[in-house]
């Protein structure tokens, strides 16, 4: 690479879940490996990467605007510059989005942006839409930037193709890595100071990778494994799906006590005739199941979900059932979205519920889970968390950290807190965060 090179700049944008903010972290390593730095204006950046989504409409909508809006303030600052689109989107659209969007240089899928850096150089294809999941593992770089907590994807893809959903295509057939691929890139944050690793994957509990005799491991083994470190003060993961909740990942709550007292298990629907339409291949009465369970190993598990309302098919007898789930179930957190029909899934073709009649609901069950959370979060009050902090807040000596549960929590203190884990006395409370004082 030659000298000019070295000054180059390269702006990262992530449109998607947490699996995409990652992938983006990686793009951003590999770019710095090549002695670009990264910048967070577009102003400053000779590379631009738009890393995109396609769970939902609104997210391709907005990458189609974002890259006008980049071509107008390049042009009016006469900056030459390479855009880059990766990401579910890139994959789902291809060579399309040279046609939308002229001024694209390079698409990438989210299977083979290890090879991004050489598509640049040597400009041998302008696309590349592989599934490439081993050989890009073995090519990333892993570093983290000054965090406390650091997300390690274990497991991609998705072989269950819910009749809603995009993510079978855009991130290919189910992948794991193995064990010590992943156990390096962990040994890689601990030299960084990292204290709690986010174990990600679509299906992270169905995590199957190989461990060193060639033997299959699971998601159980990898927690284990990664609690021998002495440093690593937490493990959390996400996403997991009802049918492939093991009974030892449930026992694990309450036998590792590094491991977290949240679990994220989406739902979808509290129907059973709308999961059978989503071909969620599980019940209501299993996740019932599920949570009974777990309870028994880990009493005060702080439980999360997904919903999905207005999937075509959903009469208001289905909605209300939905309801009376999360009545019954109590979630301390839980991510609502109105159905949104993707292109090239089975439910696109149904029948479509109308939008004012969607929103209606989504309103309906959005203000029931934020009294939810709200009452969960004002339960706290007087009562001590302990808190790994992990950045600073807007206000001078004011620190952000995580509960045990997942949750916000904001404290002031002289002293510098980040990487720290502290025993704080709650004495406020509202719907998103809590705020207390430290206690010892
Ligand atoms: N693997 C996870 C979910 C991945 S996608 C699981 O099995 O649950 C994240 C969430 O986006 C899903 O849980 C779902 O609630 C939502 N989602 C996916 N496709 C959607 C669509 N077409 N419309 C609206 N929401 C959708
Ligand atoms: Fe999508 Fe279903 Fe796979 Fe989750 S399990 S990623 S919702 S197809
Ligand atoms: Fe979006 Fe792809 Fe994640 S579609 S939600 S970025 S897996």
């Amino acid at each position: 690479m030659d000298k000019k090179n070295l000054t180059k700049n390269i702006y990262v944008k992530s449109y998607g879940c947490q699996m995409n903010v990652y992938d983006s972290d990686r793009i951003t390593n590999l770019f710095e490996s090549k002695g670009y730095k990264s910048s967070d204006e577009i102003k400053d950046a000779d590379i631009i990467v738009l890393n995109t989504c396609h769970i939902r409409e609104k997210a391709a909508e907005k990458v189609y605007s974002d890259i006008g809006r980049i071509k107008k303030i390049k042009s009016d600052l006469n900056q030459d510059y390479k855009l880059i689109v990766s990401g579910c989107l890139a994959q789902a659209e291809g060579k399309e989005i040279f046609k939308r969007a002229p001024n694209v240089d390079f698409v990438s899928g989210p299977q083979s942006y290890h090879k991004l850096p050489d598509m640049l150089e040597n400009k041998t294809n302008k696309i590349n839409d592989d599934f490439l999941q081993n050989e890009k593992f073995k090519n990333l770089i892993f570093k983290s930037s000054n965090k406390v907590s650091e997300f390690v994807s274990i497991q991609e893809g998705c072989d269950k193709f819910c009749t809603f959903c995009v993510v079978p295509y855009t991130r290919g057939a189910e992948y794991s890595r193995s064990v010590d691929s992943i156990l390096n890139e962990v040994k890689n944050y601990i030299k960084n100071g990292i204290k709690e690793i986010i174990l990600l994957g679509q299906n992270v509990n169905a995590y199957h990778g190989l461990k060193s005799n060639g033997k299959q491991s699971d998601l159980v083994y990898l927690i284990n494994k990664i609690s021998e470190y002495d440093d690593i003060k937490r493990i959390r993961y996400m996403t997991s799906h009802p049918i492939d909740m093991s009974n030892s990942l449930l026992r694990c709550h309450g036998e590792n006590n590094k491991l977290m007292p949240f679990l994220h298990l989406p739902i979808q629907s509290g129907s059973n005739k709308i999961l059978k339409k989503m071909n969620r291949k599980h019940t209501v009465e299993k996740y019932y199941e599920i949570v009974a369970q777990i309870k028994e190993y880990k009493p005060d598990i702080a439980l999360s979900s997904d919903f999905i309302v207005g999937f075509p098919g959903e009469t208001s007898k289905d909605f209300d059932q939905t309801m009376e789930f999360i009545e019954k179930i109590k979630f301390v957190i839980a991510y609502s979205f109105m159905y949104s029909p993707r292109p090239g899934t089975p439910a696109a073709k149904y029948n479509q519920i109308e939008f004012k009649e969607k929103k209606a609901r989504l309103s309906a069950l959005q203000s029931l889970l934020k009294q939810q959370q709200n009452s969960y979060n004002h339960s706290f009050i007087n009562k001590e968390l302990k808190i790994l902090f992990d950045k600073k807040g807007r206000h001078a000596n004011q620190y952000i950290g995580r509960s045990i549960y997942n949750q916000s929590v904001f404290a002031e203190s002289q002293n510098n807190l980040i990487g720290l884990i502290k025993n704080i006395k709650i004495k406020r409370s509202t719907n998103f965060s809590l705020e207390g004082e430290i206690y010892e």
